[in-house]
């Protein structure tokens, strides 16, 4: 059952963050619904504008329904992930997503806040809800000093001015994460001082963390055994999820770990069965790796085990 991010925000509040994964192709849909269910998991399936172009969005979107009709347990919410104003309108006017993305965190303050205003109104004439971003993720790199560092993540006080103007319903923050396989090129970590003050200036409101693969290192050493070249490939540590929760994170999302799982899973296979070339053979090891990868991020999410709850809720507002 397709629902809005916000109904799944109300459920976990304080409690757990809903794993928000990407997804491309037919495989990773299996694989993605099979470990949610394994781990009785409500989640949010994100669709990137790559994603939508990769082949054509109608495909991606024809997948998604027949999943639905595939696994009639799961409850899930469509979310379009760092969209543009146009990609935005396009996604709203599909009737398909439950949840939109805006992403104008590269332009100024009052910029980001026009841009995202526009939307929110787009997206809540049609019972849609929006994520926003403020700050900017990515290239707090070693060399830059604390003080340019600090300016790219998200500003406690600028967050609730924003959230006051556009209306949004949730907010993806910059607190020290970054997108790729890539993280922590020095010794940053999550910044928990920020999003605490950024919580108290929000109570109740749902925030988002980007950026959140953890990049296991298993994962990593195996794809570079099989031929890869991924030296120095680091990501967020998944045992600091749940106190990220805590402090009133809902949605982590997650992207490279599973396509690291892809390249590990069809490296090995290759290079194991040099004489094979029916890609069936790994398509099916990658579904089920995909499957008991999701579900042991349930775990650390703390959304495993949450799927009969999230169910009686919903059934309890209907009747
Ligand atoms: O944050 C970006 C996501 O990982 C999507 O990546 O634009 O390559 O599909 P993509
Ligand atoms: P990762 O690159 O850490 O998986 O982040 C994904 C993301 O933020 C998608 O919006
Ligand atoms: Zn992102």
């Amino acid at each position: 059952m397709i629902v809005t991010t916000k109904k799944l925000f109300e459920a976990a509040y304080g409690k757990y963050a809903l794993g928000a994964y990407n997804i491309n192709n037919l495989e990773q849909a299996m694989g993605l619904f099979r470990g949610n269910l394994d781990s009785q998991a409500p989640f949010i399936i994100q669709i990137s504008k790559g994603a939508r172009s990769y082949t054509d969005k109608r495909m991606l979107e024809a997948i998604i329904r027949a999943a639905e009709d595939v696994f009639p347990e799961a409850i899930f919410a469509v979310h379009l992930d760092h969209g543009d104003e146009e990609t935005c309108y396009d996604a709203i006017e599909s009737g398909f997503y439950s949840s939109v993305m805006i992403d104008a965190s590269h332009h100024p303050f009052d910029k980001n806040v026009e841009i995202t205003r526009r939307v929110v109104e787009a997206a809540h004439a049609r019972g849609i809800v929006v994520e926003a971003e403020l700050g900017q993720l990515g290239g707090v790199e070693e060399h830059v000093s604390v003080s340019e560092a600090d300016a790219k993540l998200t500003d406690p006080d600028q967050a609730r001015e924003f959230v006051e103007r556009t209306g949004c319903d949730s907010l993806a923050v910059a607190i020290g994460t970054s997108h790729g396989a890539f993280k922590f090129s020095g010794t940053q970590a999550l910044r928990f001082d920020v999003l605490k003050e950024i919580q108290a200036r929000l109570p109740g409101f749902p925030l988002v963390m980007h950026g959140s693969s953890s990049v296991p290192q298993e994962e990593v050493e195996r794809i570079n055994a099989a031929g890869g070249n991924l030296k120095g490939a680091k990501g967020v540590d998944a045992d600091q999820f749940l106190p990220a929760a805590k402090l009133g994170v809902t949605k982590i999302n997650i992207d490279t770990d599973g396509r690291l799982v892809w390249t590990r899973v069809h490296r090995e296979f290759f290079r194991d069965h040099p004489e094979k070339f029916d890609l069936r053979d790994p398509g099916k090891i990658f579904m089920k790796a995909y499957a008991e990868f999701i579900a042991h991020k349930n775990e650390k999410l703390g959304s495993a085990g949450r799927l009969p709850e999230v169910r009686e809720l919903l059934a309890a507002e209907k009747a």
